[in-house]
């Protein structure tokens, strides 16, 4: 029989305030583009997979997906070929003892603030100066003192957690909890203008100020990692940091749903937006770039045809590691690439149903404001767009994505 989609498509899909749902759970501990509203991830979960046990998220960015896998006591799989991002998620659905986290807590600032006083003994900047990463141009993007205090914080946190016995797996939760909330900082104290500009501009940071945020914003990540681990029964969450395209690490029909927001073609330019915090956490800009979906080419067929190709493996592995029956959820929006409308949402139908996932319905959605990027090109900027009626449609019904709901193929349902 039919399954009936009706409860979903007449539900309102912006879901109310992004900004106040985000601050629920550990979702806001760091930026990123593109992320999900996580009542998208939860309302797929409830209303299509309310028994499910191992949720899939295989572009999962942020993590939005695993986090509300966590909350709902749910297992979790995330992979994302982005280093930064799967530190977030990683971070942000990991438990911590409350214990460390005290210890974190109390002691990381005072040591770090300890040492603030000696910031320009010699051996300090010493340090400083080995810790510190390679920038070009380096006087353009950040101040003097900012520099020194920046690697002040990364020097203190290599130091801290050098003196603790814990078992090497909490160290290293520690450590990353702690590298999140660093990151986190370093573009609002670099000369980059915002998270999504990338233009060097005077802010003249006083002197103590990275010092005072790093602390600030640590002692927030601890205070909701502490609530969320209170908050969530004993469940397993993986994120690997890896290429979606092979995902030969996780079995054969190990998952129960899938729900996911592939890369947007020409969308966001991550390292870019965020390449001070690949160069200061020691991150492969370079091999992100090799790995990532729909990047910039010459020309638009390459693009498209590489975009076919890459989805379609992706696809490949996703049927793969899906029990027959289960559901794959993919949120997409279709792109324009150098002035062409690019109906993604049809390659990626038509290669699912290459690798046995059926197209069970499209649910329409708006898109709310951070996952808008790409269609803001079209309603906003100068450029101008060929005219043709589908350039049109979106130019009109302005921003819309799609939720492609797919179901693997079970032969015993024949
Ligand atoms: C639209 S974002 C997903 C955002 C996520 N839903 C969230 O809430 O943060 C798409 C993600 O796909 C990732 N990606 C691109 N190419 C990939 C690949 N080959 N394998 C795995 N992830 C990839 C990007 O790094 C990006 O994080």
């Amino acid at each position: 029989m039919q399954t009936d989609y009706s409860t979903l498509k007449q539900l309102d899909w912006q879901f109310g305030d992004f900004k106040k749902e985000a601050k629920n759970f550990t979702h806001d501990l760091h930026p990123y583009f593109g992320k999900f509203h996580p009542m998208i991830a939860r309302t797929l979960i409830e209303e299509l997979a309310p028994d499910s046990k191992y949720i899939i998220d295989p572009f999962c960015g942020s993590g939005t997906t695993l986090v509300e896998a966590k909350a709902l006591g749910k297992n979790g799989i995330g992979v994302d070929a982005n280093p930064l991002a799967s530190l977030m998620a990683q971070v942000k659905t990991t438990s911590i003892d409350n214990f460390i986290l005290k210890d974190i807590y109390m002691n990381l600032p005072e040591y770090l603030l300890t040492k603030y006083e000696y910031i320009d003994h010699y051996e300090v900047l010493e340090k400083i100066e080995i810790i510190k990463p390679e920038i070009h141009n380096e006087k353009k993007w950040f101040q003097d003192n900012v520099l020194k205090e920046l690697g002040l914080i990364k020097l203190s946190i290599e130091e801290y957690f050098q003196t603790k016995d814990w078992h090497e797996d909490k160290v290293q939760a520690a450590k990353n909890l702690c590298l999140l909330a660093f990151s986190r900082i370093i573009t609002s104290v670099s000369n980059q203008q915002t998270e999504s500009k990338y233009k060097a501009v005077d802010k003249n940071i006083e002197n103590g100020v990275a010092i005072d945020k790093f602390v600030d914003h640590l002692r927030i990540c601890i205070d909701k990692i502490e609530d969320f681990n209170g908050s969530t029964g004993n469940v397993e969450i993986e994120i690997h940091n890896s290429d979606s395209r092979y995902l030969n690490f996780i079995e054969d029909e190990k998952c129960d749903f899938l729900v996911t927001s592939p890369p947007y073609l020409n969308s966001w330019d991550y390292g870019l937006y965020h390449k001070f915090r690949f160069l200061w956490l020691n991150l492969g800009v370079k091999e992100y770039n090799n790995k990532e979906i729909g990047r910039h080419l010459r020309r638009v067929g390459d693009v498209v045809d590489r975009y076919r190709n890459d989805m379609s493996l992706c696809l490949k592995e996703f049927s793969r590691v899906l029990k027959p029956g289960s559901y794959c959820c993919i949120v997409n929006a279709n792109s324009i690439v150098k002035k062409e409308y690019v109906n993604t949402t049809e390659i990626i139908i038509e290669e699912a149903r290459k690798a046995d996932l059926i197209l069970e319905d499209i649910v329409d959605k708006k898109v709310f404001g951070p996952h808008s990027g790409m269609h803001a090109s079209l309603l906003t900027k100068k450029t101008e767009i060929k005219s043709n009626p589908a350039t049109e449609k979106m130019r009109t019904s302005g921003k819309e994505e799609q939720i492609i709901i797919l179901k693997k193929y079970d032969s015993s349902k024949e």
